[in-house]
């Protein structure tokens, strides 16, 4: 595979090697980011927040929203895309699926979105079950938008932002593999020893629907920016 590995020492180190390579892919002409949600993109957004780059010229699509939760809930993901990054740099658009939208139309409208807006640099996190986006193990490769139901291990990993776990949706929208895929170049970041299996199987696991990241090793242009914890079963 091509995946290119940088290792960095820490998380505030790691958001300043992706803020350079927006930089540079910007100075190449990128327009439409693909931007991701979690507490591992934060030390990116807050680079992007104090630089003097501008995205008012830009599109941002992100990848996924819980289902049931409205724009304005505080644990939307509507609300910490606006707390991190959109009301410090306004984008010419956002677009975050609807949390709120009729589960049998809002994946194609969503779709048609990222269709029309080719991604050039797409953000991501990983799952600890290597996970990307909302894809859990199990989905198809050529998945696009999609309703998805949260594993029990993603239930647990995110119930810190919420007063309890029931409180935690169990469903969500999620842009699909394939269309995480079709974007020009991607990063993805991953900080912390809790992330290491996950990384060690992206980058020399076999390529298989159980480990949504490991179709990564298919990608032409993949950078994996880790703290040693995280590479640390590389
Ligand atoms: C959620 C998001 C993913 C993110 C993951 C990891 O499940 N949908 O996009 O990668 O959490 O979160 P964190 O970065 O907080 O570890």
């Amino acid at each position: 595979s091509t995946i290119k590995i940088i290792k960095v020492k820490d998380r505030n180190e790691g958001g300043k090697k992706a803020f350079e390579l927006i930089k540079e892919a910007i100075q190449s002409g990128a327009e439409v980011f693909g931007l991701a949600t979690g507490s591992t993109p934060e030390t990116l957004y807050r680079e992007l927040r104090e630089s003097d780059l501008d995205f008012s010229d830009k599109t941002a699509i992100n990848l996924d929203e819980y289902i049931g939760l409205s724009k304005d809930h505080p644990q939307s993901y509507h609300t910490f895309m606006k707390k991190q990054l959109f009301d410090y740099k306004p984008f010419k658009q956002t677009f975050i699926p609807d949390g709120l939208g009729d589960e049998n139309t809002e994946p194609e409208k969503y779709d048609k979105i990222v269709d029309a807006h080719p991604i050039d640099v797409q953000i991501l996190g990983i799952g600890t079950n290597a996970h990307i986006g909302f894809n859990e193990p199990g989905t198809p490769f050529d998945s696009k938008t999609h309703k998805v139901t949260l594993t029990q291990e993603t239930i647990d990993a995110n119930k810190r932002y919420f007063d309890s776990e029931e409180d935690v949706p169990r469903h969500a929208f999620s842009m699909g593999i394939k269309s995480i895929m079709s974007a020009k170049k991607i990063i993805l970041m991953a900080y912390g020893e809790n992330k290491a299996e996950a990384i060690a199987r992206t980058v020399h696991g076999p390529v298989t629907e159980e480990v949504p990241s490991s179709i990564l090793q298919t990608h032409p242009d993949v950078v994996i920016i880790v703290d040693e914890e995280a590479a640390s079963q590389l």
